[in-house]
């Protein structure tokens, strides 16, 4: 189980913090973040392409947490950034971060989302359909620039963990397949002088423990470059590989060293460059969960217990599927432990229940920990992606507070929502 550190109190210890005292300070639930363990993550993709001399671009997939602080850290580290939205844009903005580092997804761009992305000249958009072509190339009558685009393709290999699935003709409702549609929006870009197209962009899938599905994409993508070589000597200077890397949440997890994946990119698309006589593109990727998840616990209060014998022990505490839907959404396995009491036998069969009116809201089933009584403090591990940022409403819960622990400094981040906050666009109706 997690190396956990323990003070002379018998308390968890994260990033150097009695996590106990942080949550008398901050309340709970809470989410707390190891900085250092970002800037490591970060710089593990960053090194790793500037230790082969590759050129290369390492954009945070926002979506996994995004906030200013956040978005800040990634600029110091150099990360470019991922945005699939005009709201994460709009983040990207308010955090200062470099408009020229950041990269446009979707599947179905709005025209307010393109045109900010034009006005704010940002370093490129990913296109994903011909859609996203008919209307750029509309709202670049009125712009004197000219837009960097890739072009999103469906490679047909589905990565999952330790494995993938090859499709021919990939259902996704993401990019452009390859045998047919990818060449029409290829000759439709071309068409359109200030589309800059640099390459292709394709995403395999997420928390993949694997080499071998990212080495069938980059071959994939290969056949179409050389294709399109020989007809008009087109040349990718750019090719972007998406995220999906695969971070430690129990111990069934075995991740790769982050370096390993970006070692096998390189090899490979090295590899295919040299074997059809193309020049290396700059290689591009976009780590989301593990630049940040394993990098936050997140920290509740246990209330009431449940106990039906010879069923099930219910531990409830004072979040759930508001805070982390992952357990309920993809039936996601988490560690837990009870923070005041690290030291003490894990002796309690039981099951972590969140405080929704939810029968599926459930955060951990059957694990072990010590006796619990009401006002223990439950630290969970690994919810740095894809838990503030997935988070809810539901019942009219108010979002956590995020803090960011760095030089054992704990400081505020996101503050806890208020019930004001939560009913501040309810309007009367009488
Ligand atoms: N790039 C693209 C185009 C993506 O669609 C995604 C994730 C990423 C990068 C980042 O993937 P990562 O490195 O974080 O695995 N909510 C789910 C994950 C959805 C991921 C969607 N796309 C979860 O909690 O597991």
């Amino acid at each position: 189980s997690e190396l956990v550190e323990v003070n002379e109190k018998g308390h968890m210890v994260f990033a150097g913090r009695d996590v106990v005292e942080l949550a008398q300070t901050f309340q709970t639930p809470l989410f707390v973040y190891n900085v250092e363990k970002i800037r490591k993550n970060a710089k593990a993709f960053v090194d790793g392409f500037k230790s082969l001399g590759v050129k290369a671009q390492v954009a945070y997939a926002s979506k996994a947490f995004s906030s200013v602080a956040m978005l800040q850290v990634a600029k110091q580290e150099g990360l470019s950034l991922d945005v699939v939205s005009q709201g994460e844009l709009y983040t990207a903005m308010k955090a200062g971060f470099p408009m020229e580092k950041v990269h446009l997804h979707g599947n179905n761009k709005s025209r307010e989302e393109l045109k900010m992305a034009l006005e704010q000249r940002i370093g490129c958009i990913v296109i994903d359909n011909f859609h996203d072509i008919a209307l750029l190339k509309e709202l670049l009558v009125d712009y004197d620039g000219t837009m960097d685009v890739l072009l999103r393709v469906t490679p047909g290999i589905e990565a999952h963990t330790h494995d993938y699935i090859l499709t021919g003709n990939e259902d996704s409702k993401f990019g452009f397949d390859l045998k047919n549609q990818a060449k029409q929006a290829y000759d439709q870009i071309k068409q359109i002088d200030r589309l800059h197209l640099k390459g292709l962009h394709c995403h395999i899938g997420s928390q993949i423990f694997e080499t071998d599905g990212f080495i069938m994409a980059v071959k994939r993508l290969y056949e179409v470059l050389v294709a399109w070589h020989v007809q008009d000597g087109f040349e990718a200077t750019v090719l972007n590989l998406g995220g999906g890397f695969g971070i430690r949440y129990t111990d069934e997890d075995e991740p790769l060293p982050l370096d390993d994946y970006v070692s096998a990119l390189v090899d490979e698309v090295t590899k295919e460059a040299h074997a059809h006589g193309l020049s290396l593109p700059e290689i591009w990727i976009e780590p989301g969960r593990a630049i940040v998840g394993d990098t936050a616990i997140t920290l509740y209060e246990v209330g009431s217990k449940k106990e039906i014998p010879n069923v099930r022990n219910y531990v409830a505490v004072d979040g759930g599927m508001t805070d982390n839907i992952r357990p309920a959404l993809y039936q996601a396995k988490y560690d837990a432990i009870i923070a005041n009491k690290a030291h003490a036998p894990k002796t309690y069969p039981c099951s972590i229940a969140g405080k929704c009116c939810e029968s599926g809201d459930m955060l951990i089933y059957d694990t072990l920990l010590p006796e619990v009584t009401p006002g223990d403090i439950l630290a969970v591990f690994s919810t740095g992606a894809y838990g503030y940022s997935m988070a809810s409403h539901y019942n009219r819960f108010t979002k956590p507070a995020v803090v960011f622990v760095e030089d054992g400094e704990a400081k505020l981040v996101v503050k806890r929502e208020t019930y004001a906050d939560v009913t501040q666009n309810d309007l009367s109706y009488e």
